[in-house]
């Protein structure tokens, strides 16, 4: 089984290392290809115990791109972790979480059957299909 995860910082990066350590194919993606290249060098992008030694055990598992096309059209499950920082109004900013369903919603335009599950509440997920129209899905 292929799964994919977006974002391969602080929780991305460790999820990717147990997920391929569980003896699955796992994609990663992150916008900066510094973290790519690292990953696909078989280096931790960032310091978490563990890491390290669970990316190199797993190595021939674990590959990262730029590409969102191969990661989205090629796996069955896609992870987003990317950041959700504290704006002025103490709120979480969803800026990033947009910016990865935006480019996820142009993949599956084109792919038949999927289904979405968000950790959000209801109130976020309608607007992410308001925000993004790319990204229809329908509600499960
Ligand atoms: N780090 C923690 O201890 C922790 C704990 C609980 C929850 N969280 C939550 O987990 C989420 C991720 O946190 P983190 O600490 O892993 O963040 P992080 O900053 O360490 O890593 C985020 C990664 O996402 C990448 N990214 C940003 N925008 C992207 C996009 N549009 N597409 C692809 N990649 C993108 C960044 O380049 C970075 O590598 C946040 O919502 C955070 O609140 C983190």
């Amino acid at each position: 089984m292929k799964v994919s995860v977006v974002g391969l910082g602080k929780l991305g990066a460790p999820l990717v290392a147990v997920l391929a350590s569980k003896g699955l194919s796992v994609y990663g993606i992150d916008v900066n290809p510094a973290t790519v290249a690292q990953i696909n060098a078989g280096h931790a992008p960032v310091q978490e115990p563990c890491l390290q030694e669970f990316l190199t055990a797993n190595r021939p598992r674990i590959r990262a791109t730029t590409d969102w096309a191969t990661v989205i059209g090629e796996t069955e499950i896609t992870y987003v972790i990317v950041p959700t920082p504290s704006g002025a109004d103490g709120a979480f900013k969803n800026d990033h979480v947009l910016a990865a369903i935006e480019e996820i919603g142009r993949v599956l335009a084109h792919k038949q059957g999927y289904h979405r599950r968000d950790a959000g509440h209801l109130r976020r997920c309608r607007r992410y299909r308001q925000t993004t129209p790319s990204f229809r899905p329908p509600l499960p």
